[in-house]
């Protein structure tokens, strides 16, 4: 039977009008229409605490971060846009990647990140697009063993850049991130295949 690849995608913000869940959604969509099965998750719904030990020692993994675990373990690739924050990784994204690294009694190191194949990408309204904060994420998923793709793209002028239909204005811009997701679909393809 023909292998349909499983894409999670989210953004590492919970704002409402979230610049990189608009972006996350257009290569999402563009994963979909190539076959893939594909989940988007809001990290505004899955709310977790700041990762503290004492927590952690006393109650164990939040419900939340459990869900977002699973999430992660039922996906063979993930879509991230990341926003940049003091030419950083943002803090709920580096938060939910924290807990999901904690593992669960008997399960593997890193369960749900090794072997996952990643596609990044980033808007931020100033100029260089959230650049520079996809190198700290490039460099922290490929520490946890997520093959990160070289391809990726940074939106800048994020507050200029979309229309009401959540569509990127330019043209070549919008075909250029419905590439990204085009193409994690088709190399999880050959991966799996
Ligand atoms: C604490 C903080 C730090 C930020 N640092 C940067 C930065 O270093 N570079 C940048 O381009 N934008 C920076 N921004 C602006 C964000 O890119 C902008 O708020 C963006 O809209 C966040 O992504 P979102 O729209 O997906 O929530 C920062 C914003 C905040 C709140």
């Amino acid at each position: 039977m023909a292998y349909t690849p499983k894409i999670l995608a989210f953004a590492g913000s919970t704002r409402k009008g979230s610049f990189n869940k608009k972006l996350v959604k257009i290569a999402a969509e563009a994963a979909r229409a190539a076959g893939a099965d594909v989940t988007y998750v809001d990290l505004r719904d899955i709310p977790m605490p700041l990762y503290d030990g004492d927590l952690e020692a006393e109650q164990g993994i939040p419900e939340n971060a459990k869900k977002f675990k699973a999430l992660l373990l039922d996906h063979d690739g993930v879509l991230i846009s990341a926003p940049e924050y003091n030419s950083s990784i943002s803090g709920v994204l580096k938060n939910a990647i924290d807990w999901a690294s904690r593992p669960l009694p008997g399960e593997a190191p890193l369960a749900c990140f090794a072997g996952k194949v990643a596609v990044l990408m980033s808007a931020s309204p100033g100029a260089l697009g959230g650049l520079r904060g996809l190198v700290a994420v490039r460099s922290l998923l490929s520490s946890i063993r997520v093959i990160v793709l070289p391809d990726q793209i940074a939106v800048p002028k994020a507050h200029e850049a979309f229309d009401t239909d959540g569509k990127l204005k330019d043209h070549k811009q919008q075909a250029s991130i419905e590439s990204l997701g085009r193409d994690l679909a088709g190399i999880l393809v050959k991966i799996k295949s």
